[in-house]
């Protein structure tokens, strides 16, 4: 039973930023739903965070980017305080060779079960005045992404989704945090195939120090949560700035692989 009768649920949690997100959530009382596909990941984490905080953990085993997804996981959790829209991968290559079905994968992930988990679960914070939304987006989200412009467009979407229903949700009880952080060590880049880009060479964070901070933005529900180091904030200041034809190059050179 959670310490303060509140339930979080996590997608994305089987590893990563979302199984950080989860182990700060499980310490600040919350029980915890934790959604992806590897069960016995999944598993493992559930029965350490229970143990170790003293919360409900419960594993369930879905795939987020199939069109019904969010459908039939809200019919298995019908309510939640905190939702975390954190589940979500990339692809590194030129548009035109990847195929279709993964395309739209990554935008039924990336996008549309975001979309609708938020829709599904609101209509109930906003009647108990209280609830959380934290949705993960990307620096990405700031700029156009050659070799990635499927993910920089999606985070994009997810950038600006936030902040509109932030500011609609005004005064509702119910806060809606985004979260735009640059690179992480995680098993991101790898599932992407962008490990080998100039983007990579810079270093990245760690998925502790990063779930940290977009806890911190949740609780305190901060719109758009960009987080340290300062590069992250230049993207974002420069992504205002720049002409775009300069912005476009850049964002090639950074994820332009060699062997291309
Ligand atoms: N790492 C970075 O550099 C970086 C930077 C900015 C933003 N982000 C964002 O941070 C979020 C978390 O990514 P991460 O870095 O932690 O990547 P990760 O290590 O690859 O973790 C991704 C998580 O999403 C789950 N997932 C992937 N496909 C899924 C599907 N079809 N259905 C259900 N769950 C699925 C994975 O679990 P299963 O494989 O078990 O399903 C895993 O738990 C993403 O939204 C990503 O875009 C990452």
């Amino acid at each position: 039973m959670s310490r303060n009768g509140k339930l979080a649920l996590v997608t994305g949690a089987s590893g990563g930023l979302g199984l950080e997100l989860a182990k700060l959530l499980a310490a600040g009382g919350y029980d915890l739903v934790l959604v992806a596909r590897s069960e016995e990941k999944l598993r493992d984490a559930a029965r350490d965070l229970a143990s170790a905080h003293g919360v409900d953990a419960k594993p369930v085993v879905a795939d987020l980017a199939t069109s019904d997804a969010a459908g039939t996981l809200f019919a298995q959790v019908p309510r939640c305080d905190v939702l975390v829209n954190n589940a979500g991968f990339a692809t590194n290559d030129r548009f035109e060779r990847i195929g279709e079905s993964r395309i739209t994968e990554e935008i039924v992930l990336d996008v549309l079960t975001l979309t609708r988990l938020t829709r599904k679960y609101l209509p109930g914070m906003i009647e108990r005045r209280d609830g959380k939304i934290l949705n993960i987006a990307s620096t990405a989200g700031f700029l156009p992404g050659p070799f990635m412009a499927v993910y920089y467009a999606c985070k994009a979407y997810v950038i600006s989704f936030s902040q509109a229903i932030a500011e609609e949700l005004r005064g509702s009880g119910v806060r809606v945090s985004c979260f735009a952080p640059g690179s992480i060590h995680t098993g991101f880049a790898q599932r992407a195939n962008s490990g080998s880009t100039p983007l990579w060479i810079l270093p990245a964070s760690n998925a502790t120090t990063m779930a940290k901070s977009a806890y911190r933005g949740l609780m305190r529900g901060t719109v758009l949560n960009v987080p340290w180091p300062p590069s992250n904030w230049l993207v974002d200041l420069s992504a205002r700035l720049t002409p775009r034809a300069i912005l476009r190059f850049v964002s090639r050179k950074a994820n332009e692989r060699r062997e291309r």
